[in-house]
């Protein structure tokens, strides 16, 4: 049975003063929280700070980016994996589909960080989607299958019992348009099914959120789905309310 996991992705939004009022909604709600893992993913340069204002367990951190050097360095502007791990990060977003469009990560880059992560003792949480031109020009499982195949070679099968999955439709993120529960259930189990072809107990234990424009009203619909373990969510997880209502959703 796959415990549900939810994460928020709070891209680069934020300061001291925000972070201090979300926080202290997620406190006082966090207790609600039961049957789901929770994890929130601050800008890097409020990690330590978010950490130290969560006066909960409940809700782990992560971070959104990390390096690809797996060593300390002359890297300037580079955070290690060592580092978010002396942090406190549990968890760190890898291959965000802001990442490769606009910074160019590559799949091979993506990749070795997967692995620098889990060598470090840090979960990743795999972002793999299509664009909508991919989706329309009948690639989008080829896509999804190379962003996969990357990581599987570098790492392998069995490290994915360490790795969580984020399917995300490039067209849903932070446009207001979800995929429906059955365009997302599909891919999931396309996802699945892969894995499944190399490691079924491995397959059957990889938690793969959705992300792509969940809101506390589309929320439980999208969770429902038999190959949906929860979801990696963006703007909507810079609101308390609405992000403790959306981990709700996804509890069992
Ligand atoms: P969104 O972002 O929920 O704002 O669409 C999701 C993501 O990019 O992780």
């Amino acid at each position: 049975m796959r415990k549900p996991f939810v994460a928020g992705n709070w891209k680069m939004h934020g300061s001291k003063a925000f972070i201090l009022n979300l926080v202290t909604g997620l406190n006082a709600k966090s207790s609600e929280l039961k049957g789901v893992d929770v994890a929130i993913c601050p800008p890097s340069l409020y990690i330590d700070f978010t950490k130290r204002s969560l006066s909960t367990e409940v809700i782990a951190i992560g971070a959104q980016n990390m390096a690809e050097e797996p060593h300390q360095g002359a890297f300037t502007g580079e955070g290690s994996a060592s580092m978010l791990k002396d942090l406190g990060c549990r968890y760190v977003i890898l291959g965000h589909s802001e990442r490769r469009a606009i910074y160019g990560e590559t799949n091979s880059e993506v990749a070795n960080k997967v692995q620098v992560a889990l060598d470090a003792g840090i979960t990743p949480i795999l972002c793999v989607g299509e664009t909508l031109e991919e989706r329309e020009s009948g690639i989008m499982e080829s896509i999804i299958s190379e962003q996969l195949d990357a990581v599987l070679g570098l790492v392998g099968i069995a490290a994915f019992k360490g790795v969580v999955i984020a399917y995300e439709p490039v067209w849903a993120i932070g446009t207001g348009v979800t995929a429906s529960p059955e365009q997302a259930q599909e891919v999931h189990a396309f996802i699945r099914a892969k894995l499944s072809g190399l490691d079924e107990n491995i397959a059957a234990g990889v938690v793969i959120q959705y992300g792509g424009s969940v809101k506390p009203n589309n929320a439980k619909e999208l969770f429902g789905q038999p190959d949906i373990d929860g979801g990696l969510i963006g703007g909507a997880s810079l609101d308390a309310d609405d992000f403790i209502a959306i981990c709700k959703a996804a509890e069992i």
